[in-house]
């Protein structure tokens, strides 16, 4: 997944956003990553992949976890929405 695809599909917030949002705000907890655009508080799909890149910003100071690719990440999404396990929002496509 390159920068400007998008981490959390439910609000369209690319990797980028939440990249930067980790350098400048330096979040003391994952939680505070739904400051960046409410990232994370959808469908929870993306709570994980959020949970990566902040736990590998405060390891070490880099942000460039390898993440599935856009294909991968949203058909992997779809099937956990499809199984009951979040619900997106309104604005948000399910596929
Ligand atoms: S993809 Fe981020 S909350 Fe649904």
């Amino acid at each position: 997944m390159d920068m400007d695809e998008e981490l959390c599909l439910c609000f369209h917030v690319t990797r980028r956003k939440v990249v930067n949002f980790i350098r400048v705000e330096r979040p003391r907890r994952v939680g505070q990553l739904s400051e960046c655009f409410g990232a994370g508080t959808g469908c929870g799909w993306c709570r994980p992949f959020l949970q990566k890149l902040f736990d590998q910003a405060a390891r070490d100071g880099q942000v460039d976890a390898e993440l599935p690719t856009p294909s991968e990440y949203a058909r992997l999404r779809a099937a956990y929405i499809r199984e009951g396990h979040g619900t997106p929002p309104a604005s948000s496509s399910e596929t």
